[in-house]
């Protein structure tokens, strides 16, 4: 920091420049049965302090995993020198429907009151992206932020958002609305929770290994192709090494990019989702996130080859693999419009430049496994690549 009294002219008598930065450092285990009797990654992860822990589980995982609640207070009974149960692990709304409703503040407010945690207490959130976001958001805000251990339990948030270090809500009709920046204190993905995942969660997860691959890795994508048909079988094998190249991935990027908080204007891993994000708004979220994010792919590719940034071919190459894999790349919302006429999809492009700040900077595909930066993507460039959309799902 330096500070120091200059003389700056009439009206500034003096001006401190103020300048500091923090350093952040988290782990990304993997692992299988994590409340096995025998696993301690959870009690590592924790370190030799112990502390005061609340669960938090997506209650669609419940659903699969009714007798995860008592393994867990068996699992920390057996540790109480580690780990202190400050409650019941708790019971949270899965999917979407958790960041639509911003009571979910309160009941972690509340609970987390209750129970007395500090900041130095640690929210353990298990469960998919949704839960992870909501609960990620609420546990940020308590106390200017509890010690966050998340526990993603779908593909998509293992390979993507369980890693990162942004949770949100959504409000007025808009994804992510609110929300921070807010690292995790470790992320543990375990591959024993992907049994239970329906065939739908899945394959939509798979849209975001596809999106950061046709960015940054053609090797990966060309893995990706080679083992799609495999993917849709859900080989766990293949699975588990598509999470840990895409988590890898995303570690990289948020490191070597010195931007992890995305103050610049360039956001590679935001690549297919100013469609996608539009699009899970206005199908009312009967999209999953992966699903729009498919589509945001299909529509970003199509419109890459009208700019003359990809191949045909390289387009194809994508679509095909991910189509594959068992992805759409049609959904009805994509020729929804708006009162004026429009479609409705193409309002995604200025919500994204509000969202993001600054000028409107979109990352396409400069051919196949790396990106350049664009700043206008013309309304029939996007309508051009829905139609082209449209003649390829037709029978
Ligand atoms: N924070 C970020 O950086 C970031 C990045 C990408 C996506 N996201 C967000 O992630 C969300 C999507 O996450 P998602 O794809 O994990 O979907 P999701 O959280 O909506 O979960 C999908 C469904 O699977 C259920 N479920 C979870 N784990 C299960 C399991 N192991 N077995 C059976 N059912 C299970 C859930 O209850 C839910 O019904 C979106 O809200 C998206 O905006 C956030
Ligand atoms: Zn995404």
């Amino acid at each position: 920091m330096r500070l120091g009294s200059y003389f700056l002219g009439e009206s500034v008598l003096v001006k401190y420049q103020q300048s500091f930065s923090v350093n952040f450092q988290y782990d990304v285990v993997f692992t299988y049965d994590l409340f096995a009797p025998s696993n301690d990654v959870l009690s590592e992860v924790i370190g030799k302090q112990g502390g005061r822990v609340l669960f938090f589980i997506d209650d669609g995982l419940l659903v699969h995993w009714p007798q995860l609640p008592l393994a867990i207070q068996e699992w920390t009974q057996s540790r109480v020198s580690a780990v202190e149960c400050a409650a019941p692990p708790q019971s949270v709304p899965g999917g979407e429907r958790i960041k639509n409703d911003l009571t979910i503040m309160d009941r972690v407010g509340e609970l987390t009151a209750t129970c007395g945690l500090c900041r130095h207490s640690y929210a353990v959130i298990i469960g998919g992206g949704a839960v992870l976001d909501a609960v990620g958001f609420a546990a940020t805000a308590i106390h200017r932020g509890l010690r966050q251990i998340r526990i993603p339990t779908t593909v998509l948030a293992q390979l993507d958002s369980g890693v990162g270090v942004k949770n949100s809500l959504n409000r007025f009709g808009m994804k992510n609305y609110y929300g921070f920046f807010a690292p995790p204190f470790a992320v543990i993905n375990d591959s024993r929770f992907l049994e239970t995942l329906p065939v739908r969660d899945w394959i939509s997860g798979i849209s975001e290994a596809f999106k950061v691959a046709v960015i940054k890795d053609r090797s990966f994508l060309d893995f990706l192709w080679e083992n799609a048909t495999r993917l849709s079988e859900r080989d766990p094998q293949v699975m588990n090494r598509v999470i840990r190249r895409c988590a890898e991935l995303h570690l990289n990027h948020i490191r070597e990019s010195e931007d992890a908080f995305e103050r610049g204007l360039t956001r590679p891993l935001d690549f297919g989702h100013w469609a996608a994000h539009r699009l899970e708004s206005i199908s009312g979220h009967s999209l999953r996130h992966g699903e729009a994010v498919a589509l945001g792919i299909a529509i970003d590719l199509h419109c890459g080859v009208s700019l003359g940034l990809i191949s045909a071919e390289d387009c194809e190459y994508v679509c095909s693999a991910m189509e594959r894999c068992g992805l759409s790349l049609w959904h009805d919302s994509l020729l929804k419009r708006s009162p004026s006429g429009g479609l409705e999809v193409l309002a995604g492009i200025e919500q994204f430049r509000e969202h993001m700040g600054g000028r409107l900077t979109l990352a396409m595909p400069s051919g196949l496994g790396s990106y350049t930066d664009i700043s206008d993507l013309p309304h029939y460039v996007v309508v051009e690549a829905i139609e082209h959309l449209k003649r390829r799902s037709a029978p």
